[in-house]
């Protein structure tokens, strides 16, 4: 089959490599119809985040056939025929942090757990094509993919809904969704969101939904702040603008109610302070760039919430510790809890409150990866999200 393949930094090929196959009981091969490129696949193609192999086969957000099941699947739970949506996390559905809900923290779906140990103290679960120490599971974003607990994680999705509408129920809009969840929103709050990449559409969106009054988005890029702005935010610009002093002076001197890092350890940002955090990362003496987590701190009202679903991978240095204590904040973040999410927006989206689809800028055909990962890395093309067809000709395109 056809898989994009990580071949090292900024190196990305579409290789023939072998069919997967059923080695659990509990796993299910899935013929993929449209998988994706995330932000997360960024770092890895950026090369930032380690133990990722010559070889590995990246992709996270994918759908499509089922067409085997291993004899530990439940057939009321899935069958060959289903068409399904795979979540980006994998889960046992059995362990204590399952049954807590705590999908993404499951204890049993990681088996290179001892790496994941060093670095973290325990291990996270493992997640599809996202690197050895969370597994070394192959990806999605190939013809076919092996998905573990198959009777955990994923969804069926009824005829009529096209791919484009739910593929992204495999990360992103949950991932935006968990994010404004974790802003403790209350009716009419503020909210400031960093980054207007496709997950922060949809957190905008969700923060919403959950009863924002205001949403502040920041980023550089105009397209992605239009359809910020489209959502209903205001929006701010951290190449014209000094983010916390605008923050400060559009929220009456008090700050937003919670702020939401959508960015993560890629962040961009101006001055010396930028400078060296990417000399650091680039010396690999710190592994991230804590700009926007830094900002968010000292914007925040006293009292209020940082979400951090942007992605982080190891440590950080000069975050505001003390702005943060004696302000009261409260921090939550993770990797999404992707099951908590999914029908429940599936359900938003065949109620025509919401189509996903409005984010994709791209599609092609999966051997356009290559230049797809390096046009969507440098933001080219206007593009704000790819998706990938893993059966159609490169004459497609
Ligand atoms: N928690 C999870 O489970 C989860 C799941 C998916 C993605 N993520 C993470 O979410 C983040 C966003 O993903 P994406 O796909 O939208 O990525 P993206 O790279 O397309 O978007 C990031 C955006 O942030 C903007 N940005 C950079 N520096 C900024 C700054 N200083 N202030 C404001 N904006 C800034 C960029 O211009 C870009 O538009 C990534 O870190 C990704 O790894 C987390
Ligand atoms: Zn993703
Ligand atoms: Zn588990």
């Amino acid at each position: 089959m056809k898989a994009v393949c990580w071949m090292g930094k900024e190196k990305m090929q579409v290789h023939d490599v072998p069919d997967p196959t059923i080695l659990n009981p509990r796993d299910a091969i899935i013929k993929i119809t449209t998988t994706c490129i995330c932000g997360s696949d960024l770092h890895l193609y950026d090369g930032l985040v380690p133990t990722l192999e010559q070889g590995d086969i990246l992709g996270h957000e994918f759908m499509g056939e089922v067409v085997e099941v291993g004899p530990g699947i439940n057939k009321e739970k899935l069958k060959v025929g289903d068409r399904v949506v795979v979540p980006f996390t994998i889960a046992c559905g059995n362990c204590f942090f399952c049954k807590d809900q705590l999908w993404s923290c499951c204890d049993n779906s990681n088996p290179n757990a001892w790496i994941a140990e060093k670095i973290m103290g325990y291990s996270p679960s493992g997640l599809f094509g996202y690197t050895h120490m969370l597994g070394g599971y192959s990806g999605g974003q190939a013809q076919y993919a092996r998905v573990p607990f198959a009777d955990v994680g994923p969804i069926k999705i009824p005829d009529g809904l096209p791919d484009e509408k739910v593929v992204f129920l495999s990360d992103i809009f949950p991932t935006g969704y968990m994010g404004a969840e974790n802003c403790n929103i209350r009716p009419g709050d503020t909210v400031a969101v960093w980054g207007c990449g496709p997950v922060a559409q949809f957190a905008i969106r969700s923060c919403f939904m959950l009863g924002a009054g205001r949403v502040i988005a920041i980023d550089r890029i105009p397209e992605r702040l239009q359809m910020a702005r489209e959502a209903g935010a205001d929006t701010l610009n951290f190449d014209e603008t000094d983010i916390v002093d605008a923050l400060h002076e559009m929220t009456g001197n008090q700050g937003p109610d919670s702020c939401m890092d959508v960015v993560g350890m890629e962040a961009s940002g101006h001055g010396v302070m930028f400078a060296v955090d990417r000399a650091k990362q680039m010396a690999r003496i710190q592994m991230d760039r804590p700009i926007v987590l830094r900002q968010a701190i000292m914007a925040c009202k006293k009292g209020g919430t940082i979400s951090v679903p942007g992605v982080y991978a190891g440590l950080i240095d000069k975050v505001p510790m003390g702005a943060f204590m004696n302000k009261a904040l409260t921090m939550k973040t993770g990797q999404t809890h992707m099951m908590r999410y999914m029908e429940p927006l599936l359900e938003r989206v065949q109620e025509g409150e919401i189509d996903p689809s409005f984010v994709i800028s791209h599609k092609l055909p999966i051997d356009s990866a290559p230049e797809a990962y390096r046009m969507f890395r440098d933001k080219q093309d206007h593009c704000t999200k790819v998706v990938l067809n893993p059966w159609a000709e490169q004459m497609a395109a």
